[in-house]
């Protein structure tokens, strides 16, 4: 097999799928627009919904890109030598386009060409959907392989629980899928028939792709519905095939990692392999610190915070810093290992490159405020700790004493003292901070939930308000005013903006009045597809960093609005009721956010 580098991997990849027709498409935000179900993007399909469930994309219906992707279900378990929370997605898809017998083909051949990853064909197994009530089992795509060239034994059937893909629980496109596996111990794998891949010892078989055949939309009562066309969507983890072809112990052994990890070993004078412990804390820094640049410097970037993404940045940033502590990094630390990580990605992801001095400054700020009550913290934990015998619980009354008079993450005082065999009364821990909200009357919406949302006829309408609010604020604030983050919910949309101060009452009332008339008026909301030049001669207000988007959409409202947009939006703005601004918040000294609703 070639050595390969995390650049000509990525390389290779959107190579091999531009030849056969598909369009690169930029890497959109790590924070997901118009979607309140999930906190980031999880997988490359994620930005892609609306398309796959069957929305015209202005590129094309073959696509390809690299996603930047953050999962966050398993922070606690960053340290060992699977996971990480960033990570890059490499994904193809075919939106109502090709679908089997296209992708099996060109998986075999981007697996096992010498052009291309080049693996020995008996190195390869698959894995196909066995059947069941909702969908019937996947015998196309084992014949396919087959015919490919993949050994007969090593086609192997797995019921909905391993090859089916769509979030757990949630609504929105998903399908069965086939998964492409590398065989690390072939005695193991020959003793199994094609029901028992499930039986492997661990180690046998490493996935590196997978292809989703998606032919359904999961509805909320738990249906799954045909979808208006069949769609391929595959995803391929970067740092994982990286690691797995290139026979590495760890993703963190691959070439993304090199500089950083030499950064941290001369800040320390530590190896990053002397102890199982040292290679733990420079893992979780090296994650950690990743994840947290490129929060901080994504086009939608957000600021350590308490509650939603903003408090996932602030826990994992003050996880690295706890654990930067067990191998004396010192302070100020985090943002030089964070300035290797900006080096090795600046080609690939220039906006961390233009927003480098809000990511040296939020974590430095970061890094500070927790540096400060850190070892008092850990003091009192001790105390506590020491007060307690192995299997006993810290009450929560003292865990949220920890969270915020010393600004311990209850997932952090968890962590700690799961290492002294003791547990944490998580619902003492809530209930201990419900009350502390109520006192203060502050609002927690802390959500922790994975899924893709439905694009409900009221998150349309309010995305369309969203529109109106963002062309009122620059009539009525400043010509400047762009957006630096969206959210919508059913209830209320959720719009963060450049701009120095809250809007006095008399520029509130004169915002709402100004995208009141426009709904009043019932403007038609017109769409139209156009390259990203165009757009930006004619005047549409948007992100102009995309590398490779050439195509994209725009939406006029009246001589009111002009924004390169997804969408999907209100027909006409008569259907969006009252606009009301219901809050104003401070997000960071340049950035102010603004609640608003529809009312009917
Ligand atoms: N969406 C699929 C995955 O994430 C390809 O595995």
């Amino acid at each position: 097999m070639k050595e390969l580098t995390s650049e000509s991997l990525r390389n290779l990849y959107l190579e091999f799928f531009r030849q056969r027709g598909h369009a690169v498409i930029p890497s959109a935000s790590l924070i997901p627009e118009n979607d309140p179900t999930v906190l980031f993007t999880t997988a490359g399909m994620h930005p892609l919904v609306p398309y796959l469930l069957g929305e015209k994309h202005p590129a094309g219906n073959r696509l390809c890109d690299v996603q930047k992707c953050v999962r966050t279900g398993d922070i606690d378990e960053v340290g060992d030598s699977s996971h990480c929370t960033f990570f890059e997605m490499l994904g193809n898809w075919s939106l109502g386009d090709y679908f089997k017998q296209e992708m099996i083909a060109w998986s075999y051949e981007f697996l096992t060409s010498p052009e291309y990853l080049g693996i020995p064909v008996e190195d390869i197994a698959v894995t196909c959907f066995a059947g069941d009530e909702d969908c019937p089992r996947d015998d196309e795509s084992a014949k396919k392989w087959i015919e490919c060239g993949i050994d007969p034994k090593h086609v192997f059937f797995l019921p909905k629980s391993g090859n089916w893909w769509g979030p757990a629980g949630t609504t929105g496109p998903c399908g069965p899928d086939t998964e492409m596996h590398i065989i690390r111990n072939h005695a193991e794998a020959d003793k199994l028939s094609s029901d028992q891949f499930d039986l492997a010892p661990a180690g046998t078989f490493l996935e590196i792709w997978n292809d989703v055949f998606m032919q359904y939309n999961k509805t909320a009562d738990g249906k799954y519905e045909p979808l208006k066309q069949c769609n391929v969507d595959t995803g391929m983890g970067l740092e994982r095939t990286l690691c797995i072809l290139n026979g590495k112990a760890s993703v963190y052994e691959t070439d993304i990692f090199e500089n950083a990890i030499a950064e941290i070993e001369r800040l320390t004078g530590l190896k990053y392999n002397q102890s199982e412990d040292v290679t733990r804390a420079f893992r979780v820094v090296l994650d950690h610190v990743r994840t947290a640049t490129f929060m901080l410097g994504d086009t939608k970037g957000i600021v350590p915070s308490n509650t939603d993404q903003g408090y996932i940045l602030r826990r994992i940033i003050r996880r690295a810093v706890r654990f930067g502590r067990n191998i004396g990094l010192p302070q100020g630390a985090l943002n030089s290992v964070s300035k290797t990580i900006i080096e090795k990605y600046k080609d690939v992801y220039p906006e961390l490159v233009r927003n480098s001095a809000k990511i040296e400054e939020e974590l430095n700020k970061e890094e500070t405020k927790f540096s400060r009550t850190l070892a008092q913290g850990l003091k009192e934990f001790e105390k506590v700790a020491s007060q307690l015998g192995a299997g006993q619980e810290i009450d929560g009354v003292t865990a949220f004493h920890l969270y915020d008079t010393y600004g311990f993450p209850v997932e952090i005082t968890q962590e700690m003292a799961r290492e002294k065999g003791l547990s944490v009364d998580v619902k003492g821990y809530e209930a201990a901070y419900a009350e502390h909200q109520a006192k203060s009357r502050a609002g927690s919406e802390q959500k922790f939930a994975c899924g893709l949302a439905d694009h409900k006829e009221e998150t349309t309408y309010l995305h369309t308000a969203t529109h109106l609010l963002h062309a009122a604020l620059k009539k009525v604030c400043s010509p400047d005013i762009e957006q630096k983050g969206s959210n919508i919910t059913e209830e209320r949309l959720r719009f963060d903006f450049n701009f120095s101060r809250k809007l006095t009452p008399e520029e509130v009332a004169e915002v709402e009045k100004l995208v009141n008339d426009v709904i009043k008026a019932d403007v038609p909301v017109v769409m139209k597809e156009m390259s990203l030049e165009e757009a930006k001669e004619q005047g549409f207000t948007g992100l102009f960093e995309s590398k490779y988007g050439e195509r994209v959409k725009t939406y006029t409202i009246g001589d009111f609005s002009k924004e390169i947009c997804g969408g999907p939006h209100a027909e006409h703005t008569g259907l969006l009721g009252t606009f009301k601004i219901a809050k104003q918040e401070n997000v960071s000294a340049g950035v102010k956010r603004i609640k608003a609703v529809l009312v009917k």
